[in-house]
This record gives structure tokens, sequence and C-alpha cells, in this order.
């Protein structure tokens, strides 16, 4: 399976909460790459951009004012399937459908209150990762255990 690259992102609600270090240790503990990191909060033109698919969609509106509300921590993750793999660690849109072990299925109850954004396809994550990141902060590397966890 080839490398490829996906957006994460830990939402307001999972940084208010304390959750980066467990949510982060889940993606460094699976074996994905961190390439890219970083804290901001969110202006409005970037939120609509984000979740510009949703703009017809009547929670909208409230989507935005939160995920603008206040700081996220903003990563791209590298590896072997990440951005399946990255969606398959967080788990159902909606927490409580969210199996045990992902991290809505651990961490979250609300819909709207579910922690942490991860992109849904190739084009998404190209697309969310030129939006949220500048060429220049992404870290091209291999980390030095990697042969033992992949082939090749
Ligand atoms: P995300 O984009 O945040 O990773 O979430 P997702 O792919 O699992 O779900 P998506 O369909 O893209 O929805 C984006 C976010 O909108 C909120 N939402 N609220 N009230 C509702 O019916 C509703 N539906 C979606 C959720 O916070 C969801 O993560
Ligand atoms: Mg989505």
């Amino acid at each position: 399976m080839a490398s490829e690259r996906t957006f994460v992102a830990i939402k307001p609600d999972g940084v208010q909460r304390g959750l980066v270090a467990n949510i982060l240790g889940r993606f460094e503990r699976k074996g994905f790459t961190l390439v890219g990191l970083k804290m901001l909060t969110p202006s409005r033109p970037l939120a609509e951009q984000h979740y510009g698919v949703h703009r017809q969609r009547p929670f909208f509106g409230g989507l935005v004012e939160f995920i603008t509300s206040g700081p996220v921590v903003a990563m791209v993750w590298e590896g072997d399937g990440v951005i399946a793999g990255a969606r398959a660690l967080i788990g159902a849109t909606k927490p409580l459908e969210a199996a045990p072990g992902t991290i809505r299925g651990d961490l979250a109850v609300d819909i709207g209150r579910n922690v942490i954004h991860g992109s849904d396809g190739p084009d998404t994550a190209q697309f969310e990762i030129g939006l949220w990141f500048q060429p220049e902060e992404l870290n091209s590397w291999t980390p030095a255990d990697h042969s033992w966890r992949a082939e090749a």
C-alpha cells in the first residue's frame, strides 16, 4: 500500500478537555508519522472553506461557530493507508455509534462535540492539507524505527 498523507485536527472540545496528548499518542503508537503540527484558532473563512461541502446543511452555522470558538491542533500524518487508517482510529461521526477503542467511541458522546476531524478521502486530504498548511510547514522524514514497522 502506498504511503499517503492526511489532515487531522483536534477540535476545540478536544483541546479544552485536555485530550491532546491522548489523541496524538494513538496516532504515534499506531505507527503513523507526524509531518505537520500546529495550534491555531481557525478564522471564519478557513472554517467555512474547510466545511464548505456542508454549506447547505442545517448544522453548518453551528459547526463553523464551534470550530472557530477556540484553538484547534492541526496535524498532517503520513503512512501506508493513513487516510482510511486515521478515519478508523477516529471512529463514526456519531460518538454513540463509534466503536469502543476508537477516539470518538472512547472520548465523546455528542455529534457536535466529537473531538476530532479527519479527511475522508484522497481528494479531501490534498485539499485540506493545502488549506491548513504552507508547504514549508510540512516535514519529510523517515522515523529511525521505520524498518521495524514496515518492509521496504
Ligand atoms: P469531520 O468532517 O469533522 O471529520 O466529521 P465526519 O467526516 O465524521 O462527519 P461529516 O459528515 O463530515 O460532518 C462534519 C461535522 O459536522 C457535525 N455534524 N453535525 N447535527 C448533525 O446532524 C451533524 N452532522 C454532522 C459533526 O461535528 C461532524 O463531525
Ligand atoms: Mg467530514
